[in-house]
């Protein structure tokens, strides 16, 4: 039994399983979090490893997960050797590898079925076009598709190929008859791949494949999580400012930091609201997402959600200005030069800091040179309770999967290293929390009548 007291059976297992190293995860831990934590470390992982060149990124992903407290028995098939070895993926998940089908040995230890049983999740990363195809057509010729098929767990797969394998009518197919047969298809995303070309068909980073997967659950006898029963609403992404039909104004906002915060914030136990410009990032499970265009379809999308919203993150890289008009027929190569007329488009953020009672008020600088001085100013000019500011420009910030911020507040300031959108999100998630609560209890305090104190 665990020192708090807490007697579910995956306690009793996560405990006890000196083996899988389990024990390490409650060093420093409050008593308080670990039954929430222990839930996780009894997930069962059987992560497929497929051969596409994203394999190279799998010894990544195990130890992400294990991180989060699972325990991961890898499954490869027999191209995924071509790309990643035995020897990295049981050093790095502690178990050894299973390959093959027809092993003796193996199937005398835990026998392909047990195997299925024993999962309470199987996650294939990479997918092939190939796996993808034996998964639709109910074959089963290798350990891993004979798996699938007698797992009662859920499957999640996360595809990665050429962009043009990927468009492939038979490869679209086969996604959605796998979507039919109820497997989960995370991604893929949208970027440089491998073969030097862009396209769809990256997979999904290992950060976020882990937080699809793992959204802590909530048991019944731990204590809610932070966020419960508030509302967070975060726009995130590019806006796009027409100039006809077919042209706009953007900028190089890929989302990934608002969708990050998004994650991290439901994690937390919030009702979460994204108001987003295009981008190609998956929403996160539980996420409501509005999705909009321009500046002004964000303004008016984030005041139609506003009451009732506890923090607002403005996350978004909205357009300063737009064409004072937009063509309604595409506009013709006709003039030798041609110049844009530009109006102020809504400042959202500032829209939202001056609302009576409105929601704690957190925005972004996103800045090329002198940040502190900026964003300061900014804090103030638009009375925000808190601004995360960073600077931008090549590999920095924008369309980036890591990101270092500053974070400044009327009194305080607190710098995050780079590290992963995602680990940052959760690092911002949690001091945005705490700035929210001593603002409450700021407001609280001061609502008090003065007491007369005599001796
Ligand atoms: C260098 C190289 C890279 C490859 N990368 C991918 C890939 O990223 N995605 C994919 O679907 N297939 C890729 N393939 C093709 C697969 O390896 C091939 O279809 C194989 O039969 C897949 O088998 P599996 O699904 O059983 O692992 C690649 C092949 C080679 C030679």
């Amino acid at each position: 039994m665990s020192k708090c007291g807490y007697q579910g059976d995956k306690t009793q297992v996560a405990l006890q399983d000196t083996k899988q190293g389990r024990n390490d995860l409650f060093a420093g831990i409050p008593c308080r979090l670990r039954a929430k934590l222990v839930f996780m470390a009894g997930q069962n992982i059987i992560l497929g490893v497929s051969g596409g060149i994203a394999a190279y990124k799998t010894p990544e992903l195990v130890r992400r997960l294990r991180d989060r407290g699972a325990a991961v028995q890898v499954v490869m098939t027999r191209s995924a050797n071509e790309f990643v070895t035995e020897t990295t993926l049981q050093a790095v998940s502690g178990m050894p590898v299973r390959t093959n089908l027809w092993d003796p040995q193996a199937e005398a230890a835990m026998g392909h079925i047990e195997l299925a049983r024993w999962a309470d999740l199987v996650l294939i990363a990479p997918a092939t076009a190939e796996i993808m195809a034996r998964m639709a057509a109910g074959a089963a010729p290798d350990l891993l598709t004979t798996l699938c098929l007698a797992t009662e767990a859920p499957v999640v797969i996360a595809p990665a190929m050429n962009h043009v394998m990927w468009s492939h009518p038979a490869v679209q197919e086969n996604r959605q008859k796998l979507a039919d047969h109820g497997v989960r298809i995370l991604g893929p995303e949208i970027g440089d791949q491998a073969c030097g070309e862009t396209g769809p068909g990256r997979m999904m980073e290992p950060d976020d494949i882990v937080a699809a997967v793992m959204a802590p659950i909530v048991v019944a006898n731990v204590e809610p999580p932070p966020l419960a029963g508030k509302t967070v609403l975060i726009t995130a992404g590019p806006t796009r400012e027409a100039l006809d039909p077919v042209r706009f104004i953007s900028n190089r906002s890929s989302g990934k930091m608002g969708y990050a915060l998004a994650s991290a914030a439901r994690q937390a136990g919030a009702e979460v609201i994204l108001v987003s410009g295009p981008v190609s990032v998956t929403v996160p499970d539980g996420v409501k997402c509005i999705n909009v265009e321009s500046a002004q379809q964000m303004f008016a999308a984030t005041h139609e959600h506003i009451e009732g919203v506890d923090i607002f993150i403005a996350a978004a890289a909205v357009a300063d200005y737009r064409p004072a008009n937009s063509a309604e027929q595409k506009i013709k190569k006709t003039a030798s030069e041609m110049s844009v007329e530009l109006v102020r488009a809504p400042d959202i953020l500032a829209s939202v800091a001056k609302i009576n009672n409105g929601p704690f008020a957190v925005g972004f600088a996103a800045e090329t040179e002198n940040l502190r001085d900026y964003a300061r100013t900014k804090l103030d000019k638009k009375n925000l309770d808190m601004i995360i500011a960073n600077l931008v420009g090549e590999n920095l910030g924008f369309d980036a999967d890591e990101n270092a911020v500053e974070v400044y507040w009327r009194d305080g300031e607190q710098s995050f290293p780079m590290t992963t959108k995602s680990a940052l999100a959760e690092d911002l998630i949690r001091l945005i929390f705490e700035r929210y609560l001593e603002k409450l209890t700021a407001a609280t305090q001061t609502a008090l009548p003065a007491i007369a104190i005599r001796d």
